[in-house]
């Protein structure tokens, strides 16, 4: 059984998972209801993430309202949990990508959803340049929102559209790109590469599984810079949260550096 909180202290969205027991569902919803008195919509999820965007299915347990404003490390983020990605767990490893980001930089995150990676980094960093493509049309309007809100929207630039078009305007352009799309983040990380300046850092986020949960990606790291003949450094491995039994959803961030016959000189313009 997991539960998590998604909102404010006046106003929050509980999603809980639980087993085919109708008994500890009707428990579970009055224990919810009479310890966060801030929780006004109980959801049960029905079915895992799917699809290109990622999206789960929920049956309403009580209330019905499903968009709300969720609060962390002093920004905000409007979010209708039905209708786009977001979750309130990876709010740490924002935090640390926020902190790893240095001033001047130029930042390309693929799959931007409601902009919550975007969101901390500028509110962080003061001098930054950051592009998010997204697209989910519902997020996409979330996220112009919530550069609004949160007053930065003189330094990041929601786009909406698929990575594999847009993309193409950022070859040779970036400092640092993201890829939070750990199921499918192989098949980008070609047109990653090309974003990147000479030399520049990847967040590579992928799946991997117990004993060894970092091997597979470096495997694939290993084969796929040999084949695009960059040069590669891992400066570091997390575990971002179990993604199911034995199975986890990692963070490798990659230096690239382009040698002279690498992709730089056949795809930047
Ligand atoms: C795992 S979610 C992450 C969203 C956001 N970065 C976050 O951390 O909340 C991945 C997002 O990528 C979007 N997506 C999937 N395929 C895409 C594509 N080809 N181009 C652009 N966005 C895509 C989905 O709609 C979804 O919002």
């Amino acid at each position: 059984m997991a539960i998590e909180i998604i909102g404010n202290k006046e106003k929050a969205i509980a999603i809980i998972e639980v087993k085919k027991n109708g008994k500890k569902e009707k428990e579970l919803v009055e224990w919810i209801l009479k310890n966060h008195k801030n929780v006004k919509t109980i959801l049960k999820k029905v079915s895992g993430r799917e699809g290109e965007l990622r999206l789960k299915d929920y049956e309403i347990l009580y209330g019905k309202e499903t968009e709300v404003l969720h609060k962390e490390y002093g920004y905000e983020l409007k979010v209708d949990v039905t209708k786009v990605y977001f979750s309130a767990r990876e709010a740490k490893e924002r935090q640390r990508i926020a902190n790893l980001v240095k001033d001047g930089e130029t930042i390309l995150i693929m799959f931007s959803g409601i902009m919550p990676f975007g969101i901390v980094i500028a509110k962080k960093v003061k001098n930054v340049k950051i592009y998010g493509i997204e697209l989910n049309e519902v997020a996409h309007k979330y996220a112009l929102e919530n550069v609004r809100i949160n007053k930065v929207a003189h330094k990041v630039y929601p786009i909406l559209g698929d990575v594999r078009e847009k993309a193409k305007e950022f070859f040779g352009k970036c400092d640092r790109i993201l890829m939070p799309l750990p199921f499918s983040s192989k098949e980008f990380f070609e047109l990653a590469v090309k974003c990147l300046k000479e030399k520049g850092i990847i967040h590579f986020y992928t799946i991997g599984e117990e004993p060894n949960i970092f091997e597979e990606g470096e495997k694939f790291l290993n084969e796929k810079c040999k084949k695009l003949k960059v040069e590669f450094r891992i400066l570091s491995k997390t575990k971002v949260q179990m993604y199911a039994p034995r199975k986890w959803k990692i963070s490798l961030d990659v230096e690239i550096i382009k040698s002279s016959n690498s992709l730089k000189n056949k795809y930047e313009r």
